[in-house]
C-alpha cells in the first residue's frame, strides 16, 4: 500500500513555501474554516448527510408519533399522547413528518439517476452500493469469526461495507412500502375509488407491522450497532456528521478503496482540509448534543422493543 504521508505533506509543504514567497490572498469567506493541509477523506458530500440528517429527524417523529396511534389502549400511549397534544397532534407530526421523508426519498432518487447518467448506466462496481461477490465473502468470514469457527477476519472493505449495503436495501425497501401503504392511510377514499377495499385493510396491517421491523430491527439493531456501538464508531461515526475523517483512520477502515484511489490517482479528489479548531469546538458540541440525543432513543427504542418481544409471547 502506498504511504499515506506520500502526496499529502509534500503538498501541504509546497503550499507552505509559496506562502512565505507571495503575501497570502485574503481567503474568501466562505472557506474561513479551512486551515493547513488538506489531511482528512471526503467520505460524504454535504447532500447526503443533510439527507441523513433529516431522514433521521423525520423517521425519529414518525415512531414517536405512531407508536402511541397503535398502542392506543396502553397507558403509556396515552400518556405520551397527552405530552404531544393529543391524536390531532400527533396524526398531524406524523404525515408533516412523512412529507419530510418523502421528500428525501424524492432527493435520493434524483441523486442516484444523476449517477446512472454519469456513469452511463453502470451503477454497480467497488464504489457502488449493489452488493458483489466480496461482499459475501466478507459476511461469510464475519459469521465464521462470530461462531467461533475463525480467527476475527481482516477485511479489505471498500467504500461500503457489506452490512451497510443490506441495511441500505432493507431501509429503502422499508422506507418505499411504509410510503406507499402510508399514503393509502393518509387517503383511503382516493385508493377505494382505484384500488379493492381490502387493500386499506392490507396497507394498516403493513404499515403498522412495517413500523416494528423499520424501528427494532433495522435501526435499533442493525443501524445502531454499526454506526455507534461498534468499538470503532463508539459513541457515533463522526463521518456522517463532519463529512470527513483523518486519512490514516480511513485508509486503516477502508483499505480496498484506498488503494484504489491511489492506483488511479483520484486520492486528490476526495481530501479536505480539517475545520479550524474553533470550528471543530463548535462542532463537538453539536455533536455531543445529537448524539447523546440519538442513544437516549436508541435505549427507549430498546426498552419498547422489549416490551413489544414480552407481550408477543405472553399473548400465546
Ligand atoms: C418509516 C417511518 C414510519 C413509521 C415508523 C410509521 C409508523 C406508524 C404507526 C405505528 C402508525 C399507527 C398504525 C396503527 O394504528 O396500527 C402509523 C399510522 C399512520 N401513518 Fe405512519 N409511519 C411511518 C411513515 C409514514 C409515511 C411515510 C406516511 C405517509 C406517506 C405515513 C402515514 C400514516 C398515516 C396517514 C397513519 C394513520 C394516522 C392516523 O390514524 O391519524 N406514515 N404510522
Amino acid at each position: 500500500m502506498a504511504s499515506i504521508d506520500s502526496g499529502i505533506r509534500d503538498k501541504g509543504a509546497a503550499r507552505d513555501k509559496g506562502a512565505a514567497r507571495a503575501p497570502a490572498p485574503a481567503a474568501p469567506k466562505a472557506v474561513h474554516a479551512i486551515v493547513g493541509a488538506r489531511t482528512h477523506f471526503r467520505r460524504f458530500t454535504a447532500f447526503q448527510r443533510w439527507v441523513h440528517f433529516f431522514i433521521m429527524v423525520s423517521f425519529s417523529a414518525l415512531v414517536l408519533t405512531g407508536m402511541p396511534l397503535k398502542y392506543s389502549d396502553k397507558a403509556w400511549a396515552q400518556t405520551w399522547m397527552g405530552f404531544i397534544g393529543g391524536v390531532d397532534n400527533a396524526g398531524m407530526i406524523h404525515r408533516f413528518s412523512a412529507l419530510i421523508m418523502v421528500a428525501c426519498v424524492i432527493a435520493m432518487l434524483g441523486f442516484f439517476l444523476k449517477i446512472l447518467v454519469q456513469t452511463r448506466g453502470r451503477f454497480w462496481g467497488p464504489g457502488s452500493m449493489v452488493p458483489n461477490r466480496q461482499d459475501y465473502r466478507d459476511l461469510k468470514a464475519m459469521v465464521s469469526w462470530f461462531i467461533g469457527r475463525s480467527p476475527r477476519p481482516k477485511l479489505q472493505l471498500d467504500r461500503y461495507a457489506y452490512y451497510e449495503k443490506g441495511e441500505f436495501w432493507a431501509a429503502s425497501g422499508g422506507v418505499t412500502i411504509m410510503c406507499v401503504t402510508g399514503a393509502i392511510l393518509w387517503y383511503p377514499e382516493v385508493a377505494a375509488r382505484y384500488l379493492p377495499g381490502i387493500v386499506i385493510n392490507f396497507a394498516l396491517v403493513n404499515h403498522s407491522g412495517g413500523a416494528l421491523l423499520a424501528m427494532g430491527f433495522v435501526v435499533v439493531f442493525w443501524h445502531f450497532f454499526h454506526a455507534h456501538l461498534r468499538p470503532e464508531s463508539f459513541p457515533m461515526d463522526k463521518a456522517m456528521y463532519a463529512g470527513g475523517l483523518p486519512l490514516e483512520e480511513y485508509a486503516h477502515e477502508r483499505p480496498a478503496e484506498y488503494e484504489r484511489l491511489v492506483t488511479q490517482g483520484k486520492l486528490d479528489e476526495v481530501l479536505v482540509a480539517p475545520v479550524s479548531e474553533r470550528h471543530m469546538k463548535i462542532q463537538n458540541v453539536v455533536w455531543w448534543i445529537i448524539t447523546g440525543a440519538a442513544l437516549f432513543l436508541w435505549a427507549v427504542f430498546c426498552i419498547f422493543v422489549v416490551w413489544v418481544t414480552y407481550n408477543w409471547i405472553i399473548s400465546f
